[in-house]
C-alpha cells in the first residue's frame, strides 16, 4: 500500500475545524496524517500532568475519514516550564542556546534525555493499543553540534570506551604536536571557537564522530520504549536528504524500521528559479540507500517554503512531478508539510496545501488529482521495487575529515560525488548509493569517489568486488587518512596502492578556476583536470590519460588496472563533467551496466520493478510540454 497524506497540526486550528479538514483529506484520497511532534506543551502541561484528550478528538475524528496516523514525539520543542539552562545546547562559538525555537536542548543532557524519555513512555502506554496508529517518528530533523557541559562529559565517557586508556588515545590523536599530550581525562575539551588556530584534526573527527553518535543515542533511548509497546507500529525519523552532513545517516537509520525525509526543492529564498532534479534524485537514491529499502517523504513542500521573505510559489504541476519522482525512486509514503498554512508562529507563511483561509485553490486540486492517480495505480507502484547495477559509495567519516580539511578550496566531497551521480542520473541509470561497510556483491560498477578515510576491511571489499568482474572508479585523496584521522605512511593512495596498480610520487592542488590540459591514450575519454592533480607512477596500472602542461607535463593521471576479472579506474583529478561523463562512460562499457531509456534534457526515466514487469516513471522536469 502507498501512504499519502499530510502533516497535521489540529492544535494550531479551532476544534470546529478539524471534521472539515478530514472531509477535505478524504476527498484528497488521504490514508495517512503525521500529529503532535510539536505538541509536547500541550500533552504535558505541567509537571507530571499529561492530557491526550484534544489528540484522541482528532484522531478520532480522521480516523472516522480513513486516516491511518504517525504520531511524532514531541521532543523538539520542550515546554516552557520543563526547560532549564543545563540542558540547552551550547554552539561553536560557546553561547548557550535559550528556549525561543526548537531543537536547543542537548542531546547529552542526562535530565532532558530522561524527561523525553517519560513523555514517550506516556504517549506508548497511552497509544499502545489505539488500532489507528501505524508508526512514530523520533523527534524531528535531527542535527547540530553541542559543546555544553553535557557534552563535554559524555564525549569524554565516549573516548574512555574507544580508546580505553589515556596513552592509546595521546598515540592516536598524536598529541605531541603542538604539546597538546593529555595527562588526565578531566582535560578532555569539546573543540569551540575560542583558540588562535585550529584544533587537532584527531580530535574534531572524533568529535564529529561522538555528536553523531550523541543524536543516534538519544533517538535509540525513545525507541527502546516505543518498541518494547508497540512492537506492530514502525518507527522513522524524519532526515534531510543527501545535503544533511552532520550526523552519520547510515548509522542513525540502523535501528529504524523506516527512514523518512523531508523534500522542499523549493524552500526558503532560491537564487535561480530552475530547480536541479539531479540533486533531488541523488537526495531520494541516498534515503534508500540508508537502508536498501523503501522509504518515505515526510515532508513534502506543498507552497512556497517561507520564513520571514516569501519565495517563488511552487508552478502548476510542480506538487506532482516531486510526488512521483519520490515514488519513482522508491518512496512508499508521501505526506505533505503541510495540510494548512499556519496563522501565527515562526512559520507562517509556510505555505501548506491548503492557505490562510482555508479554501481549496489551486494546490489542493493538484494534491487531490495525485490522490486519486495513486488510488488507481498505487498497488501496483507498492508491489515493485527499485533495483541498481550501479552503487555510490558515500562515506560519512570521510565527509566529516573533508569538512575539518576540505584540501583545496574548491574540492567539496558532496559535489564530488554528485559530479558521478549526475553523469549517471543524465542516463536515467538507477545508482544505489551504498556505504563502505554494504556488500557491494549485487552490484557491476561501483564508484568510489574521494575516500579519504579508508579502512583495511573496506580494501578488502573493494578487491574482492574487482576480482569478481566489478568495474572500480576511485578517485583522488582517497586511502590517505586513517581511521584516527592520522596521514597514513605509505605512498598514496595507501592501502589502495596494490588495488589501484599505481602510486602518486607527488600531487598539485590547482587555484580556483585553474585547469590542466589532459592527453588521452585512449579514445574513451574526453575533458580536463581541475582542482587537484595527482602525478602516477603505474606500478601495474595502464595510463589512460596524462597532463599536458605544467610541470608534470606527460605524467599519468588516470589509470586503468585489470584485477582479477575487473576493472579498477583511478581518477587523479577532479575533472570537468566532461571528463566525469567520459570516464562514466567507459566504465559502463566496461561493466556491461545497462543503459537508461535515451531521454530529452530535463526529462527524468526511471524504472522500478514489478517482478519482471517494468514500471517506467517519465518526469518532465522542463516547463516544456
Ligand atoms: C522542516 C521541519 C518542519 C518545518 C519545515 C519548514 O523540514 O521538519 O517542521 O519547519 O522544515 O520550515
Amino acid at each position: 500500500m502507498l501512504y499519502f497524506g499530510a502533516d497535521y497540526y489540529p492544535e494550531h486550528v479551532s476544534e470546529t475545524r478539524w471534521e472539515t479538514d478530514a472531509r477535505l483529506m478524504q476527498a484528497a484520497g488521504f490514508n495517512v496524517v503525521r500529529l503532535a511532534e510539536f505538541a509536547w506543551s500541550l500533552l504535558e502541561p505541567e509537571p507530571d500532568v499529561f492530557d491526550f484528550s484534544w489528540l484522541d478528538r482528532a484522531i478520532a475524528i480522521l480516523a472516522a475519514h480513513g486516516m491511518q496516523i504517525v504520531l511524532g514525539t514531541p521532543t523538539a520543542t520542550p515546554p516552557r516550564w520543563l526547560f532549564t539552562e543545563d540542558m540547552a545546547l551550547v554552539n561553536e562559538q560557546g553561547q548557550t542556546f535559550m528556549l525561543g525555537s526548537r531543537r536547543e536542548y542537548s542531546p547529552n543532557s542526562p535530565e532532558y534525555r530522561r524527561l523525553s524519555v517519560r513523555v514517550v513512555q506516556h504517549m506508548v502506554d497511552h497509544y499502545h493499543n489505539n488500532s489507528h496508529i501505524i508508526g512514530w517518528q523520533i523527534d524531528n530533523e535531527f542535527g547540530d553540534r553541542c559543546y555544553s557541559p553535557a557534552s563535554r562529559d559524555a564525549f569524554e565517557a565516549w573516548l574512555k570506551q574507544r580508546y580505553k586508556t589515556l596513552e592509546c588515545l595521546n598515540e592516536r590523536w598524536g598529541t605531541r604536536f603542538w604539546s597538546q599530550t593529555f595527562s588526565d581525562w578531566s582535560q578532555v575539551y569539546t573543540p569551540t571557537k575560542n583558540i588562535h588556530a585550529i584544533h587537532h584534526p584527531g580530535l574534531l573527527l572524533d568529535y564529529d564522530r561522538f555528536m553523531s553518535d550523541s543524536y543516534r543515542d538519544f533517538q535509540q533511548a525513545q525507541v527502546d520504549v516505543i518498541r518494547e509497546r508497540c512492537p506492530q507500529h514502525f518507527i522513522t525519523h524524519n532526515f534531510m536528504g543527501f545535503g544533511y552532513d552532520k550526523i552519520n545517516y547510515f548509522d542513525l537509520a540502523q535501528t529504524l524500521d523506516l527512514v523518512s525525509w523531508d523534500n522542499y526543492p523549493r524552500g526558503f529564498w532560491i537564487t535561480t528559479p530552475e530547480i536541479d532534479p539531479t540533486s533531488l534524485a541523488l537526495s531520494h537514491a541516498t534515503m534508500y540507500g540508508l537502508k536498501q529499502q523503501s522509504f518515505w517523504v515526510m515532508e513534502q513542500q506543498s507552497g512556497h517554503g517561507a520564513w520571514n521573505v516569501i519565495p517563488p510559489s511552487a508552478r502548476p504541476g510542480e506538487i506532482r512531478l516531486w510526488v512521483y519522482q519520490g515514488i519513482a525512486h522508491g518512496a512508499s509514503g508521501i505526506v505533505f508539510f503541510r495540510w494548512q498554512t499556519a496563522h501565527y508562529g515562526a512559520e507562517q507563511f509556510w505555505q501548506g496545501i491548503l492557505d490562510h483561509d482555508g479554501v481549496p485553490q489551486r494546490r489542493y486540486t493538484e494534491v487531490q488529482q495525485i490522490g486519486h492517480e495513486l488510488q488507481r495505480i498505487g498497488t501496483q507502484i507498492a508491489e515493485s521495487e527499485v533495483k541498481s547495477e550501479t552503487a555510490l559509495l558515500l562515506s560519512y567519516e570521510s565527509r566529516f575529515a573533508f569538512q575539518i580539511q576540505p584540501t583545496n578550496p574548491d574540492f567539496s566531497y558532496p559535489d564530488h560525488l554528485a559530479s558521478y551521480y549526475r553523469a549517471l542520473h543524465r542516463q536515467n541509470i538507477s545508482v544505489a548509493v551504498v556505504s563502505p561497510e554494504s556488500d557491494f556483491g549485487t552490484y557491476k560498477l561501483l564508484i568510489v569517489p574521494s575516500l579519504f578515510i579508508t579502512e583495511k576491511e573496506t580494501v578488502a571489499q573493494l578487491q574482492a568486488f574487482a576480482e569478481g568482474g566489478g568495474v572500480l572508479i576511485i578517485t583522488i585523496r582517497s586511502g590517505v587518512k586513517l581511521v584516527n584521522n592520522q596521514v597514513i605512511d605509505k605512498p598514496l593512495p595507501g592501502l589502495l596502492q596494490e588495488l589501484c596498480g599505481v602510486t602518486i610520487h607527488d600531487y598539485d592542488s590547482l587555484l580556483s578556476g585553474q585547469t590542466r590540459i589532459l592527453q588521452f591514450q585512449t579514445p574513451h575519454l574526453q575533458g580536463k583536470a581541475s582542482v587537484w592533480c595527482d602525478m602516477l607512477t603505474l606500478t601495474h596500472a595502464e595510463p589512460l590519460a596524462s597532463y599536458g602542461e605544467d610541470y608534470y607535463v606527460g605524467q599519468p593521471a588516470i589509470s586503468l588496472n585489470k584485477v582479477g576479472n575487473g576493472y579498477v579506474f583511478y581518477v587523479g583529478t577532479c575533472g570537468n563533467d566532461e571528463l566525469v561523463k567520459s570516464l562514466v562512460d567507459y566504465a559502463i562499457e566496461l561493466s556491461h551496466v545497462s543503459r537508461g531509456l535515451a531521454t530529452p534534457q530535463g526529462v527524468e526515466a526511471v524504472v522500478r520493478w514489478r517482478g519482471a514487469e517494468k514500471l517506467l516513471f517519465l518526469l518532465n522536469h522542463t516547463s516544456e510540454v
